[in-house]
């Protein structure tokens, strides 16, 4: 095995290199050069930092992103390619990430049912803090106020917020791109929003006003997460 750093790849590696990693993932996972771009960029990735391991044959064995960003460090990203798992290779992978950050609070994402990763992480000192939730349902009448969001996951960030292209702000109270809702602040309502089939909204906490909100208006979980911290 020979270990290399995911910017020493180009955009069509790193978007294979993903794609590779997540085969096999609990929810469907196939992205595109664009969406790989935007990830690494939004959310403040340091390609440097994040670690490749490749094969005798040059095929990408396994991969960890690493963002920095305010102190923090958040894993975008983590994967063993299907012919190398169940070698216990997932530990030393997410040692290797996490070197050189003592002192610095990293978090990361895990999906409920994704079982290995849990242990891998639990072993690698992350403790879970919280769930958060992925939604999808119709919005409100256009009036209705919008519940209290809860504090939000690393990619719901104002510092994630900022870098995200064709943003849709309504005043400083609700952004979204798409049927996506990224932000809802104070004063929040659905305004024109109203008129959309349906919306999703991403990492929403189990335990926020929003989130009981949305469940009475018909919204169903499609995936729930624990947030993880290792402090
Ligand atoms: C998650 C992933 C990185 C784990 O790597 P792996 O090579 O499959 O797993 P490992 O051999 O390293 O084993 C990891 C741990 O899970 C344990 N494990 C294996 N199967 C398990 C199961 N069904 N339930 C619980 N733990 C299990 C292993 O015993 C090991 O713990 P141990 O060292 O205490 O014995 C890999 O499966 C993967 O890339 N999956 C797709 C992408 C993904 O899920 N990424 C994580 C995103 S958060």
């Amino acid at each position: 095995m020979r270990q290399i750093t995911f910017a020493e790849l180009d955009s069509g590696q790193q978007t294979d290199a993903l794609n590779l990693v997540y085969r096999g993932y609990d929810q469907p996972f196939q992205v595109s050069p664009e969406w790989v771009a935007e990830h690494l960029y939004t959310h403040a990735i340091d390609t440097s930092r994040s670690p490749v391991w490749l094969d005798g044959r040059g095929a990408v064995a396994a991969l960890a992103l690493l963002a920095l960003r305010e102190g923090r460090g958040w894993i975008g990203g983590f994967g063993v390619a299907p012919a190398y798992r169940g070698n216990r290779f997932s530990g030393p992978v997410l040692r290797e990430t996490l070197k050189d950050l003592d002192g610095i609070p990293v978090q990361l994402e895990v999906l409920v049912p994704n079982l290995k990763a849990r242990r891998t992480y639990e072993k690698g000192g992350f403790q879970i803090t919280r769930q958060l939730v992925v939604l999808e349902g119709p919005p409100g009448r256009a009036e209705q106020s919008l519940q209290a969001a809860g504090s939000p996951c690393w990619q719901r960030q104002a510092a994630s917020l900022e870098r995200l292209k064709d943003l849709v702000w309504v005043g400083r109270s609700l952004a979204y791109r798409g049927h996506q809702i990224h932000f809802v602040g104070e004063g929040a309502t659905w305004g024109a929003l109203a008129a959309q089939a349906s919306l999703r909204l991403s990492n929403e906490p189990a335990d926020s006003p929003l989130h009981r909100q949305l469940l009475g208006l018909g919204w169903r979980e499609v995936a729930r997460q624990y947030e993880m911290h290792r402090p």
